[in-house]
């Protein structure tokens, strides 16, 4: 499939306004960059911006036009951009037909404010909400509703969030990896593929980069660039390979690492995100960027090309002094409190018996679960055990976690099937009610889901 797909999208009359101010500035320049949202607060601890969710439509190019639903008009929707320590204000309007609400995907924010249904009821159509955070870390987080959201999502809901330190922790490239079921140029429904649709989780048949089907990154060869990447894709795991280049990981989801790390692939579940240093091919010409669908057994698609990669002559630069963009991680005393988190249920673990998904956490599917109880100030050891057949990728919501045996903070974690993942939770002085849940966005609304309070 040969075919670059160029999707632009037409706004309603009410956007053509927002949008013509387009000297907008962009997260990162470029054809296929982002537009970052405009802050109308002069006062520098404070950014203020305004997003609304409307329905609005892709022109593929193609010719088809496809019917979707957008921040501002854009998919992804304008990043937000601020720097840590400054409060954060989103007046936000749902234009959409059906309720939603908006999560901060990696974002310490007040319960209150993350979202979610235990925490915050359903912004009706036509209905405003204000949230309001200071946010605490710099790093690359998303944003995507938490109501439906396995369909808002995969509608075009969903945008990144590059939160800076002022140390150049907010530059490089930043690409939204999506990917979306079409059938007939429309997004299919929700059901499509049916029962198995869930099980598997939506496989889409169109890969997405910000919002565009295999994009052209041109660059000298030889050049080493800055990636930072997020999976908003509700199921697929993208494992991304470029040969004749070399990736070195630098940051993960919650932030910059110790030290770097080489690694031969950027493997990024849905909700995760990579910081990469990437020394480029040094020979001319079009390299492609794949990923592999090999997801083990449930592997529904091959390899796609993800991104072109075309080489120019020219002198090549240099990427950022990688030394310089390293932070010192704390060392996590050892947990007070032991728990087991236990996946299980779907395919083959039980759940095909009753027709229903029948996907589980420690027995239990969402909304009928008993919440675990933390209190602030302990550290937790979470084992987090996957008895199913499938992979499923671990999200904690509120708190920011580290995986035993590797470096980093995360907020989400891929766990394979038949395996186990070992974490430490710092419980934050933030109390409320907190999901979490698998990041295959069909697993969670099949039950995948469970709470955690804090007092
Ligand atoms: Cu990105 Cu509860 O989700
Ligand atoms: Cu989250
Ligand atoms: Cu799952």
């Amino acid at each position: 499939m040969k075919t670059t797909m160029r999707l632009t999208v037409s706004l309603p009359a009410a956007f053509s306004v927002a949008i013509a101010s387009a000297c907008a500035p962009q997260v990162f320049e470029g054809a296929w960059g982002i537009e970052a949202l405009e802050d109308e607060n002069p006062d520098p601890d404070v950014v203020e911006v305004s997003l609304v969710a409307t329905p609005a439509r892709l022109e593929l190019e193609n010719g088809t036009t496809t019917d979707v639903w957008a921040y501002n008009g854009t998919v992804p929707g304008p990043a937000l951009v601020a720097d840590v320590g400054q409060r954060v204000i989103v007046h936000f309007e749902n234009e959409l037909p059906d309720p939603t609400t908006i999560h901060w995907h990696g974002l310490r924010v007040p319960a209150n404010m993350d979202g979610t249904e235990v925490q915050q009821s359903p912004i009706e159509p036509g209905q405003s909400f204000t949230y309001e955070f200071v946010v605490p870390d710099a790093e690359l987080a998303w944003f995507h509703p938490h109501l439906d959201s396995a369909r808002q999502v995969e509608m075009g809901l969903y945008a990144p969030i590059v939160i800076g330190d002022g140390s150049g922790v907010g530059e490089g490239r930043v690409m939204v990896l999506d990917d979306v079921l079409l059938e007939g140029g429309q997004i299919a429904p929700a059901d499509a593929g049916g029962h198995m649709g869930s099980m598997q989780g939506r496989i889409g048949n169109v890969v997405l980069v910000n919002g565009h089907q295999r994009p052209v990154l041109e660059a000298p060869a030889g050049t080493t660039e800055r990636w930072r990447l997020v999976n908003a894709a509700n199921a697929r795991r993208f494992r991304l390979a470029l040969p004749g280049a070399r990736f070195t990981l630098v940051g993960t989801d919650g932030g910059m690492l110790e030290s770097p790390r080489e690694i031969e692939e950027i493997d990024l579940a849905p909700g995760e995100r990579a910081d990469v240093i990437v020394e480029l091919p040094s020979s001319r010409g079009d390299h492609d960027l794949m990923t592999s669908g090999g997801d083990g057994m449930m592997s529904l698609s091959g390899s796609d090309s993800v991104l072109v990669v075309r080489m120019t002559g020219g002198e090549p630069t240099s990427g950022p002094d990688v030394d310089a963009l390293m932070q010192p991680l704390p060392d996590l005393p050892e947990p007070t409190v032991d728990r087991t988190v236990r996946f299980s249920g779907g395919m083959m673990g039980g759940g095909m018996m009753g027709g229903g998904g029948g996907f589980r956490i420690n027995g239990e599917s969402w909304p009928d679960v008993t919440p675990l109880e933390a209190r602030a100030g302990d550290t937790e050891r979470w084992v987090i055990e996957n008895d199913t057949a499938m992979d499923h990728p671990f999200h904690l919501h509120g708190f920011r976690f580290q995986v035993e045996g590797t470096a980093g903070w995360k907020d989400t974690v891929h766990v394979p099937s038949r395996g186990k993942v070992t974490i430490r939770v710092p419980i934050d002085d933030n109390p409320g009610r907190w999901l979490f849940h698998c990041h295959i966005l069909e697993h969670a609304e099949e039950g995948m889901m469970g709470e955690l309070r804090v007092e």
